[in-house]
């Protein structure tokens, strides 16, 4: 039985097209992490955890044999207060992975289908696919960015949810703050809309900026954030939603233990990071610098390449004639390596500019042989 087959057999026959680099999660198995390889394939952030949250992170695990609860209520305040919201309209999850599961879910058992770019982050689209539900596939534009008007003509045939990322992973491009808001104000007409702003903290608020103060005046839009990323706490799991009460009580029906799937420690840990103000700044500068070093690399090759509003950016491999992932995975890099419909792409998280450096020589010695 090949591949195929045996994806047709389990009913995962759909998700083909986004396997280049949705299922490499296994190069970050213990065995490989361990030996010592350079990570860039998970988008994390190398600064973190910062000192205060590492502080927290000790201080509350001594409330380790206590169920969170009165954590979870103090973590949600913040954040309902940081977006303008009450608590109600704000749940955590073990990172935001569990919340687009538990999206998912709903969508499934009230046959919500689903509009979604491609490529675009695989969670929401794959276990939606993998259960037998809709999802319809938009391919980006000219510029690597979501097509907000053929999303919204797909949406309007078949109403459900529409998820976007902005700004998007894997191409690190925006949709403008404008555009964004016009487009839920008229997705939002029959269809929820789910904007994934798990890298927002990067952009430049010129740019584009998250539409979390929309929440209160569109019971249709859910907008999802992380810890992951900016705040550096990847290893902690924490995510949450913003969304109408209505909307949450549906999603956290799917949770296993609703509103408590976090921990202690991860919970102290984002509450100390929510104030850290330095430390998401020194992530944001240091960010912008290993980037353009890596830009200035790519442009000394000829190599083609998507400018970036994220920690992460992606780069054209039709000059490279090998298997680009596995000859970097020689040198010790582990990134991720995808297609789409123009060809292969590499997709880099951007790490210290040292890191940086060893991938940019590693990147000349191969590139060049
Ligand atoms: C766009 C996007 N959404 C959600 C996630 C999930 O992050 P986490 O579960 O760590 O919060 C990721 C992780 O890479 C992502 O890139």
């Amino acid at each position: 039985m090949n591949r195929r087959d045996l994806f047709r057999t389990l009913g995962l026959g759909g998700i083909g097209l986004l396997i280049p680099w949705q299922l490499s999660a296994a190069d970050f198995l213990p065995g490989q992490a361990s030996s010592g390889a350079l990570r860039l394939g998970s988008n994390e952030n190398p600064y973190g955890p910062s000192p205060a949250a590492l502080e927290a992170m000790a201080r509350y695990m001594r409330d380790g044999n206590r169920y969170p609860f009165e954590l979870v209520q103090e973590l949600v305040k913040a954040l309902a207060s940081r977006n303008g919201l009450t608590p109600n309209q704000v749940i955590l999850g073990a990172g935001s992975n569990e919340l687009l599961l538990n999206a998912a879910s709903w969508c499934l058992e009230t046959k919500l289908p689903v509009v979604a770019a491609n490529p675009v982050f695989p969670v929401l689209g794959m276990y939606i696919e993998r259960f037998g539900g809709q999802v319809t596939h938009i391919p980006l534009n000219a510029q690597k960015a979501h097509d907000l008007p053929a999303m919204l003509r797909a949406a309007d045939k078949t109403p459900g949810m529409v998820y976007i990322v902005n700004p998007s992973n894997p191409t690190g491009t925006l949709v403008d703050h404008q555009a964004l808001l016009d487009f839920i104000k008229e997705a939002s007409q029959k269809s929820y809309v789910l904007v994934d702003e798990a890298y927002i903290e990067f952009v430049d608020p010129a740019y584009s900026r998250s539409v979390a103060s929309e929440v209160s005046n569109n019971p249709k839009l859910i907008v999802l954030r992380t810890f992951s990323k900016v705040f550096g706490l990847a290893g902690m799991r924490i995510g949450y939603a913003l969304a109408h009460a209505d909307t949450l009580r549906k999603i956290g029906s799917y949770q296993i233990f609703p509103g408590i799937s976090t921990n202690a420690a991860g919970i102290g840990a984002a509450l100390a990071s929510l104030n850290d103000k330095a430390f998401v700044s020194h992530t944001i500068e240091q960010n912008t610098v290993a980037k353009q070093h890596v830009y200035d690399s790519l442009d000394q090759l000829n190599i083609r390449y998507i400018p970036s509003h994220t920690n992460f950016m992606m780069f054209d491999l039709k000059k490279y004639s090998g298997d680009f992932k596995a000859d970097m995975a020689k040198e010790n890099i582990l990134l991720q390596q995808f297609e789409d419909e123009e060809g292969r792409w590499a997709r880099l998280s951007i790490g210290k500019l040292e890191e940086m450096g060893t991938f940019t020589e590693a990147l000349e010695r191969i590139w060049k042989k």
